[in-house]
């Protein structure tokens, strides 16, 4: 579905992403994981046109997304939940939602798709007339996560869900993760709680300074005391 070869991103003279290459295939949970700054988010917003790569190719379905303007690519079936949420706080829970439909123009689509993310996310459903500012951490990243499915993508880009939240609301943030899986979206997650990523994905990479260091089954990787020393606590 998607293959990233070879990126170089930079910012001004730094370079972000030193040769990056990946895969996902549909109907997959890729996990990519590493330390802060190692450049998880430079790549998802590189692969949602929201950064251009200086080498390399993106490809989608086959076809070149690389530079596109991040509008063609949500069109064409990528949408992203950025890093720290992004909702509109003085917007209501059901504004915030519609928003991530407004390149669409299928009006029935749109209206299935609001009720599955209300069946996903029973919370959003009871807070859809309170303004999402004045949602706690966890329901915010069920409405980052509502406004992305709202473009009905192929591919969801998720940025760090667990971030901030408690343990158990980071469990139930999984297992809609999964749930959604089951409903037939692929699913490329970046996630610093490797142990939790690693146990819903089919396949990870971990990246450490620009450069893909490690890929492999994430059963395998999950077993593997190098991993464990390096990012898992050395448990
Ligand atoms: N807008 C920017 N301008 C300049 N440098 C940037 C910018 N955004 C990110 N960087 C740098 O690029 C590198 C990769 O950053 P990135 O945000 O992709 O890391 P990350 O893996 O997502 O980290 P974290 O886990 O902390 O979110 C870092 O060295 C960062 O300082
Ligand atoms: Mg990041």
């Amino acid at each position: 579905m998607l293959k990233v070869n070879d990126i170089n991103v930079y910012y001004g003279n730094i370079q972000a992403l030193k040769g990056i290459s990946l895969e996902v295939n549909a109907g997959e949970i890729v996990t990519l994981i590493g330390a802060n700054g190692a450049g998880k988010s430079t790549l998802l917003k590189t692969i949602s046109g929201l950064l251009k790569p200086k080498q390399g190719e993106i490809l989608y379905e086959g076809q070149s997304i690389a530079g596109k303007p991040a509008q063609h690519i949500v069109k064409r079936g990528i949408s992203q939940v950025p890093e720290g949420r992004r909702v509109f706080a003085n917007m209501f829970v059901e504004e915030n939602l519609q928003l991530g439909a407004y390149l669409r123009k299928d009006k029935e689509g749109i209206k299935n798709d609001a009720q599955r993310v209300y069946e996903l996310f029973p919370r959003l459903h009871e807070r859809k007339k309170q303004l999402a500012g004045t949602l706690s951490g966890g329901e915010q990243q069920m409405l980052a996560m509502g406004r992305a499915l709202m473009a009905n993508p192929k591919l969801l880009l998720l940025d760090e869900p667990s971030m901030g939240l408690a343990p158990l609301l980071v469990k139930q943030i999984f297992n809609i993760i999964e749930e959604i899986k089951k409903t037939g979206t692929t699913i490329l997650l970046v996630e610093q709680n490797a142990n939790l990523a690693l146990s819903i994905a089919d396949r990870a990479y971990v990246v450490e300074t620009g450069r893909i260091v490690l890929s492999g089954e994430a059963d395998e990787l999950n077993a593997s005391e190098e991993i464990k020393k390096a990012y898992l606590g050395g448990h």
